[in-house]
This record gives C-alpha cells, sequence and structure tokens, in this order.
C-alpha cells in the first residue's frame, strides 16, 4: 500500500509526529561514513549525544551474571525492589533527598520515564511548559500525549525568559499540568543556579504546576559550578516535583535502557499502571547492571567528568577563536550550543542549511539548532575522542572561514 493511502488509516496523532532530529542524522551521517570509508576518509561524528566510553567493566559483569543467574524472568512493572532501594539510596547520597521505595519508578531510559509522566498527567488539550532551547524529544512527547507544548523563550545567556513565562501561564486558556526543568541543559550546556531554580520553581507553585526535573546530565558539571535538585529546596517543592534521572549519560550505558524518576507516591502508583500495560517492565538483566552502577565503584564516572571537562575547553577556545561564530561556556552536560546565524549567507539560510553543508563539504555530523527550538544555533556533542575532536574542530574552522 503507498504511503498517501495508509494516511487515511493511521492516526492524525503519528501523522503529524516529527521523527527524532538526532537519530535521523546520525543515520544520514552513517551512511556518508561508510561511503567516505571506502576513500580512506570519516565523517566526524559530533551529532548524537551519546558517551564515546564503554560501559564500565563492574557492570558489564553485573550483566552477565544476571543472565547466568537466570534473572531474566518479567519483574514489578515499575523495577525490582533492589532497584529501587538503590535508586532511593542515589537520591539520599546525590541529592540529599528522602524517598521510599514506592515513591520510585523504574523504566526503560528517561526518556520512557518522561513518556510516562506526559501520559499520566496530559489531558487533550493541555498546556505543558517547555524553555526553549529543548531537548527534541520533550515537545514530541507532549504531542503524542494529546497535550500542547508551549515553548518558553530563553534570554541572551540561554536561561529561561521569567517574564515570557508568566505570560504565557496568563494566557493560556486550558490547564498548564507540568514544566520541564532540564538542568544540567541539553542542548546548552547551561546550569541553572539555586536562586534561578528557585524563583521558576515559585511560579510553579503558584500555579498549581508540577516540575519535571529532568536531571540526567547531574554528574557531568565542570569548574565551580554545583548541581541542584529543585525537589530538595522544600517539602511543598518535593511534592510536586518529580525527579526524572537515568544510568544512560553517566554510566555509559545509553543502551541498556534504564531511567527512573522519584515523585509523590500516589503518581508513582498511577504511572506504574501505564507501565504494567505498555510496555510491562524494563529489562531484568539491565536493572541487576543498573544496581552495580550505581552501588558499585564510582571512580568511572569522575574519570569520564575529568575527560569531558577537558574536551569541553578545547572546544569553547577553538569555537571562539572562530570569526562569526559566537558560544557560551558550557557548564555542564557534553554539549556545545554555538550561535551560527552571523555566518549565514545566500546558499546557507538556516541551522539545516549549515548543518547538511557542514556534514557533505565539511565532514562533521552536528544537529541544527532547528531541532531544539531555535534556528541560529547548532549542537555540538563533544562526547568524542580528543583525537575526533580536534580533527573535527580543525574541519569546522576550515568550513566556517569559506563561507
Ligand atoms: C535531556 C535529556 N533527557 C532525557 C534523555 C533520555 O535519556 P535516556 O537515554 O535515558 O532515555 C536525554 C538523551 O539524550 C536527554 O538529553
Amino acid at each position: 500500500m503507498s504511503e498517501k493511502s495508509l494516511e487515511k488509516i493511521l492516526s492524525e496523532k503519528v501523522l503529524k509526529l516529527e521523527a527524532s532530529p538526532t537519530f535521523a542524522l546520525d543515520a544520514k551521517a552513517n551512511e556518508l561514513d561508510v561511503e567516505l570509508k571506502k576513500q580512506g576518509d570519516y565523517i566526524v561524528r559530533f551529532g548524537i549525544g551519546q558517551p564515546d566510553f564503554n560501559t564500565p567493566e563492574n557492570i558489564k559483569d553485573a550483566g552477565k551474571k544476571a543472565i547466568d543467574d537466570n534473572k531474566t524472568k518479567y519483574t514489578p512493572a515499575a523495577g525490582i525492589s533492589e532497584l529501587k532501594e538503590a535508586i532511593v539510596n542515589k537520591f539520599k547520597k546525590d541529592n540529599g533527598l528522602d524517598y521510599e521505595p514506592a515513591n520510585i519508578l523504574a523504566g526503560i531510559g528517561a526518556k520512557q520515564v518522561l513518556d510516562t509522566i506526559m501520559r499520566a498527567f496530559v489531558n487533550p488539550g493541555d498546556g505543558v511548559l517547555i524553555p526553549k532551547p529543548y531537548w527534541v524529544s520533550y515537545t514530541q512527547q507532549v504531542v503524542l500525549s494529546d497535550g500542547v507544548p508551549l515553548e518558553v523563550d530563553f534570554k541572551e545567556d540561554l536561561k529561561l525568559d521569567k517574564d515570557h513565562l508568566k505570560k504565557i501561564i496568563a494566557d493560556f486558556k486550558n490547564p498548564i499540568k507540568l514544566i520541564i526543568i532540564n538542568s544540567p541543559n541539553n542542548p546548552t550546556g547551561a546550569v541553572y543556579s539555586k536562586e534561578e531554580l528557585e524563583e521558576v520553581a515559585q511560579i510553579c507553585l503558584e500555579n498549581g504546576i508540577y516540575i519535571i526535573a529532568d536531571e540526567v546530565y547531574e554528574k557531568f558539571i565542570y569548574g565551580d559550578v554545583t548541581h541542584h535538585s529543585i525537589a530538595g529546596f522544600s517539602q511543598d517543592l518535593k511534592d510536586i516535583t518529580i525527579t526524572v534521572n537515568a544510568v544512560s549519560k553517566t554510566y555509559a550505558m545509553t543502551g541498556w535502557r534504564i531511567g527512573y524518576c522519584a515523585a509523590d507516591q500516589a503518581i508513582i502508583k498511577q504511572m506504574s499502571k501505564i507501565q504494567g500495560q505498555s510496555p510491562s517492565n524494563p529489562c531484568s538483566i539491565a536493572q541487576w547492571a543498573a544496581i552495580e552502577a550505581m552501588e558499585g565503584d564510582q571512580g568511572s564516572v569522575e574519570l569520564m567528568r575529568n575527560e569531558y571537562e577537558k574536551r569541553r575547553n578545547y572546544v569553547y577556545d577553538r569555537l571562539k577563536a572562530i570569526d562569526g561564530i559566537e558560544c557560551g561556556l558550557p557548564e555542564g552536560a557534553f554539549y556545545a550550543f554555538p550561535k551560527v546565524s552571523d555566518l549565514y549567507n545566500s546558499r546557507i539560510k538556516s541551522s539545516d542549511d549549515f548543518s547538511g553543508q557542514l556534514l557533505e563539504e565539511g565532514r562533521v555530523a552536528v544537529v541544527p539548532g532547528s531541532a531544539f527550538g531555535d534556528d541560529r544555533y547548532v549542537r555540538i556533542s563533544y562526547a568524542a575522542s580528543m583525537d575526533k575532536i580536534v580533527e573535527g574542530m580543525n574541519r569546522i574552522e576550515k568550513f566556517c572561514k569559506g563561507l
């Protein structure tokens, strides 16, 4: 059947849904890479946000042991009790947050946990506040739940514009259920200070808006910056905050697919119902590996953090030295978000054009800012080896000079 005739039978929702641009770009970069490798060249991959490190050995061993011990059956929908205990301990140790296992849900990566939150909260037409620039899946997950993504503008410092936030809240006629605060931020690398978070949180408290605190990059912060968990500020805020995290980035475990959240027990109960119907439970083997990740030796996390910090410094210095590019110093995560719009010309009129040409001519994959809600920027992931970063930055510099 042709795609066109299928459109009559498929849901309007799925037809409206945008494919993940980072996954699409990576697929294109992959294709070109295969071609170029035949000629002895390659694409430098700064696209997908994925640690280039391997999962640490102790974690892999725990996964292998889980298989040998036949821990390969269905598990409770929200995760095995041993994993929930490990997550409770993690929140206490790292974030000073007191929870019980009934406050915890584990899912298939932070992405699926976020999707479950949307389904639990959003009625058709409800608003979800999404500060720009945003991680690509937030808006589309809201669309999947029949909600309305409400994009909040950002200021020069790449932090949320509070006046715009208040205006949207005042103007939107339907209920606004949630806001997503992502710090350290993908794509900007910005980390919110305690004061900034408190201001936003206060607005949410006053308006009955629940907060999703997406903290998946909390371990990767640089210089003297500190990460703050909103749920730790007061009991009132803890009551309205769902803190989301994952082992994916922290332990280089993106493929294992374990994410989790902590929230009021009544919220977790409803989310567990959703998970019990779809998709049952996160992979049993990966759950055991995640326990080792959180409870075993943490040395690998600091090694990775150190390495990312060196790369962050290098990428930032190189970007600053390129005429026509502006870039703030990323304080966390593993992304730089340079503004490239001053380089646009008759041939390159958008971040899609810029990224497309950079891929074809410059042989470097970056993600266009349009995917994150701002066409003036591109995102560079520096989760790549230092050799690749040096080569990639040389290529970007040459490409920009040629514009
Ligand atoms: C801000 C943010 N939240 C959530 C996720 C999803 O993480 P996971 O791989 O655990 O699903 C990502 C992944 O790129 C991310 O950047």
